[in-house]
């Protein structure tokens, strides 16, 4: 039996939501980058102030309000304006959870490239060997790896504490957290949690960006880095926890495969690896951020990366010799959380 087409009888209002969503971005970025939210957030309320904080017209100040107002950032509350409590949370500059530098950095970055999906995906790649748009090269400029990881650290933070108040950190003593970037997972676990200590590999101009993070935090002794690759050489050994947290859909799954079968020869017998990445429904009808990081992950003909179903994640976990395989969704619009076990 085929299911209803829920979009019988509809016109083109859908259709043209999608096909040009780019209106919202630009939007939402320009009020990101003129502070709009924050200066509401400061008490600027009245059309009159809110123009006066941005310095600039009444009319200019109102369209860019009426722009908010129609995809639901900001309200209208007796002539004053709000922000909803989504944006006050996640979009003004003085809250601890603020992430709109990281919005504004991925949106920047990948804006142009999504102009060319429809040639990415018929072009017929040469080589697929790794070139400047993948994490390995991206890194080995130190601005560039500045850029990425405190941005990384900022949308981030929030998910650490998050994993750290769900994941039972308290059943291991050492942890390897591969692809690690600016230390906020291990960061949030070890300010919850006591005792246990945490090594963090990454590249090196990364790995220099941990550590102001990780002193910052005043968890030096208990938070430790290695500069490396995390194909290279073998790791270090003697963990009852190795993660990966969001580097492998980097990669495609023979490469994933690998690394895991590295993390599986570095924990203990009985020892955990924990995988928390973008994952599809098995069925592969969504969630949409997934399902479009996927379709971006092929770049003129190259496969750049893959975004795999927790089903998928399962039999690679399999492949690299785990046991007792199991997966959630972290965030259920975006991330998922596989654990495995290497047999005792
Ligand atoms: C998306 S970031 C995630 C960082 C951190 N786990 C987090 O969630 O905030 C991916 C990280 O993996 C690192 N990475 C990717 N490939 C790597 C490799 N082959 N060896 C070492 N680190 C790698 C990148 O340098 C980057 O810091």
């Amino acid at each position: 039996m085929t299911t209803k087409d829920f979009t019988l009888g509809m016109k083109t209002e859908r259709m043209t939501d999608i096909a040009l969503a780019f209106k919202q971005t630009g939007a939402i970025l320009a009020a990101i980058e003129l502070e709009l939210f924050t200066h509401i957030a400061r008490g600027a309320g009245t059309l009159g102030e809110i123009a006066a904080a941005l310095n600039m017209d009444e009319e200019k100040a109102d369209r860019l309000l009426t722009a908010c107002k129609s995809i639901k950032l900001v309200r209208e509350v007796n002539g004053r304006h709000e922000n909803f409590s989504d944006v006050e949370r996640y979009l003004v500059k003085d809250s601890k959870t603020y992430f709109g530098d990281y919005l504004d950095y991925m949106a920047h970055r990948d804006y142009g490239a999504w102009e060319h999906i429809a040639t990415n995906l018929t072009a017929v790649a040469e080589t697929n060997e790794d070139d400047d748009r993948t994490y390995l090269s991206l890194m080995q400029d130190p601005e560039k790896a500045r850029e990425f990881t405190v941005a990384g650290y900022e949308a981030s933070i929030g998910l650490g504490h998050k994993l750290a108040k769900e994941f039972d950190f308290s059943q291991f003593d050492r942890w390897l957290d591969l692809g690690g970037g600016s230390g906020c997972y291990a960061i949030a676990a070890c300010e919850r949690q006591q005792g246990f200590k945490v090594t963090v590999l990454d590249q090196a101009n990364v790995i220099a960006i941990a550590r102001e993070f990780i002193d910052k935090h005043g968890l030096a002794d208990r938070i430790d880095t290695k500069p490396g690759d995390f194909f290279g050489d073998a790791y270090p050994t003697g963990y009852d926890l190795a993660s990966y947290i969001t580097p492998l859909q980097g990669y495609m799954p023979d490469k994933v495969i690998a690394c895991l079968t590295k993390a599986r020869d570095a924990l203990k017998p009985g020892g955990t690896i924990l995988v928390v990445d973008y994952m599809l429904k098995d069925d592969k009808t969504g969630p949409i951020d997934p399902a479009f990081v996927n379709l971006f992950g092929v770049r003129e003909g190259r496969y750049l990366g893959r975004v795999n179903t927790g089903a998928e994640w399962c039999e690679f976990m399999k492949d690299a010799g785990f046991v007792d395989a199991e997966y959630r969704w972290f965030t259920p619009h975006q991330l998922g959380l596989i654990t495995a076990r290497k047999p005792g």
